[in-house]
């Protein structure tokens, strides 16, 4: 049980929910799995890019994970597009796949509503999700539980196909990332902070500057009381700041609980600005020393290629299992 690979979309900016919901665990499997963490270009363009602009995020988006701790020397780091066993087990897979259980899945059904035509890519989305997955003999895969639906058909594909054809795949298993470690939209702390809601304040990226987090933290949504109690459902808002406040400090929050006793809620913003900017500030600069560097380019080259001789034989298993070639 020690392959893991999960994919990341190289799209939009990545924010505090996502780093503590998602990049901090795959800091920390790295040291006991063997990881592969892939920037899923190819997915991104099921809806439409700018080529320019998708370039660009795709180097952003691997230079951030290496700026919080992915460690290439542990980890393989690269991009989907550069392994082409992805686009081939994705057409293989497609044969073995139905397109009523494709027609099922709520991404496509919520990403299609309303539109007159759909694009078939948005449709292929989950089995290209399960070739990434099932290329590697995966064993764990580290998503956010939206994501269940695409591995649960990744299961029954690879269940398929190895009833089919004989033992083919690994069996992979979701590993779900933690409720608890969900972040709320600042301005809104019933919603969950998204890389594309509307209100740049909702959320803070982990690229902001320091008057733009001071800004979002400054306005966040809280309650009249002006007490520091933790409490997610009478009081989201401070809970909130408070789950972010414990993830970037090395106190419980019932240590600041006591700490902000008969203290208010500016008191504890003004703190906890100066936490997450301190928080943050490793991580920006790892990051301008290394996004323009020939360092990642050799990264990524070399996290593909690792990648690629894993993807290898695995294709050849399942070509020679179907039949195809000579
Ligand atoms: P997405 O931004 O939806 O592509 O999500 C990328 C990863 O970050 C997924 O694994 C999500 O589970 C995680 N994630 C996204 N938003 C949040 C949030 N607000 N709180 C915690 N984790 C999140
Ligand atoms: N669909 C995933 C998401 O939107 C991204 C993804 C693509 C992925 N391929 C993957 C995640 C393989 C895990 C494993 O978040």
């Amino acid at each position: 049980m020690n392959r893991v690979f999960s994919g990341v979309q190289p799209t939009g900016n990545i924010h505090l929910g996502n780093y503590l919901g998602a990049l901090k665990q795959f800091v920390e499997l790295q040291e006991d799995h063997d990881c592969i963490y892939c920037i899923v270009d190819l997915h991104a363009i099921t809806v439409a890019q700018d080529p320019k602009e998708l370039r660009e995020s795709i180097l952003d988006v691997a230079a951030l994970y290496l700026a919080v701790g992915v460690d290439p020397k542990k980890s393989i780091v690269f991009v989907q597009s550069s392994v082409s066993g992805h686009s081939e087990l994705g057409w293989l897979l497609t044969c073995s796949s139905y397109t009523g259980e494709l027609s099922r899945m709520t991404q496509f059904k919520d990403k299609g509503k309303g539109k007159e035509s759909v694009p078939t890519g948005l449709f292929m989305y989950p089995v290209l999700m399960a070739a990434d997955i099932l290329l590697y003999d995966t064993n764990v895969v580290p998503v956010g539980i939206d994501q269940k639906q695409h591995i649960e058909l990744t299961r029954d594909l690879c269940n398929r196909i190895n009833n089919k054809y004989g033992d083919t795949f690994v069996l992979p298993e979701g590993r779900y990332l933690k409720e608890g470690a969900k972040i709320m939209a600042l301005d809104d702390p019933t919603k969950k902070m998204s890389k594309s809601a509307e209100n740049p304040l909702s959320r803070i990226s982990l690229l902001d500057d320091e008057s733009k987090i001071k800004k979002a933290i400054m306005k966040a949504t809280t309650d009249s009381e002006g007490v520091i109690k933790f409490d997610m459902e009478k009081k989201p808002g401070i809970s909130n700041l408070m789950n972010i406040y414990v993830s970037f400090s090395d106190l419980s929050i019932e240590d600041i609980e006591k700490k902000y006793e008969g203290k208010g809620y500016g008191d504890f913003k003004k703190d906890l600005v100066t936490i997450v900017v301190d928080g943050l500030a490793p991580i920006k600069k790892r990051f301008e020393e290394i996004r323009h560097s020939d360092e990642l380019i050799e990264i990524l080259r070399d996290g593909a290629n690792r990648a690629n001789e894993i993807a290898v034989p695995v294709l050849e298993r399942f070509k020679n299992n179907l039949g195809v070639g000579i």
